[in-house]
C-alpha cells in the first residue's frame, strides 16, 4: 500500500506542470500577446523549444563558445558557476530554490543580460516564455 501510494505521489511530482505566482503569471501572459502579436501562428510555449534554446552554444559577447548551461550547468536543481566572475550561482529551478522566478524585475534583467552574454541579442517574447517554460518544468 505504501507503495502505492509513493508511486502515486511521484506520478503527481512527474506531470504536475509548474505553477506562477500572480505577478509572474502575468509576466507570463503578457509574454504569450506578444508572442502572438510577433507570430499569429503562435500556439503556446514550448519546454523543447526552450530546452534548445538553454544548451545550444553560441559565440557569445566575449568571442567564446558559451550556453546558458556554461554558467548554470545542465542540473538545474544544482548550484552553478558564474564562468566570467567565478561566483557561485544558486540553483534556477524553483522546485529547488523558490525565490526563484518570484520577482518579475529579476527574471526581467537576467534574461535581458544573460541572452545578451550568450546570443549578443535579447530574446523575443516567445523565445523568454520558452526558456523560462523549460527551466522551471526541468525534472
Ligand atoms: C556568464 C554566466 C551566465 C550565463 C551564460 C547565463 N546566466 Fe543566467 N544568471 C547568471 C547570474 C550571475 C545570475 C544572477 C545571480 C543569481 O540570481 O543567482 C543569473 C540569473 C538568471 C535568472 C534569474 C532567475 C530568477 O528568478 O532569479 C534566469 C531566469 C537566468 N539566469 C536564465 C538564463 C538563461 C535563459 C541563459 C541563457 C540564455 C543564462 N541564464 C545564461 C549567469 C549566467
Amino acid at each position: 500500500m505504501k507503495r502505492v501510494l509513493i508511486s502515486l505521489a511521484t506520478l503527481v511530482l512527474l506531470v504536475q506542470a509548474h505553477t506562477f505566482n500572480p505577478e509572474m503569471q502575468t509576466y507570463m501572459d503578457s509574454l504569450k500577446t506578444q508572442a502572438l502579436r510577433n507570430n499569429p501562428d503562435f500556439k503556446t510555449f514550448d519546454y523543447k523549444r526552450g530546452e534548445k534554446i538553454f544548451t545550444s552554444e553560441y559565440i557569445g559577447k566575449k568571442g567564446k563558445l558559451i550556453s546558458c548551461v556554461s554558467c548554470h550547468t545542465k542540473n538545474l536543481g544544482q548550484s552553478g558557476e558564474n564562468v566570467s566572475t567565478g561566483k557561485v550561482i544558486e540553483p534556477l529551478s524553483p522546485a529547488i530554490n523558490p525565490k526563484r522566478f518570484s520577482k518579475v524585475k529579476n527574471v526581467k534583467k537576467w534574461l535581458r543580460r544573460n541572452f545578451k552574454d550568450v546570443y549578443k541579442r535579447e530574446g523575443s517574447a516567445q523565445e523568454k516564455g520558452d526558456v523560462i517554460t523549460y527551466i522551471v518544468n526541468k525534472k
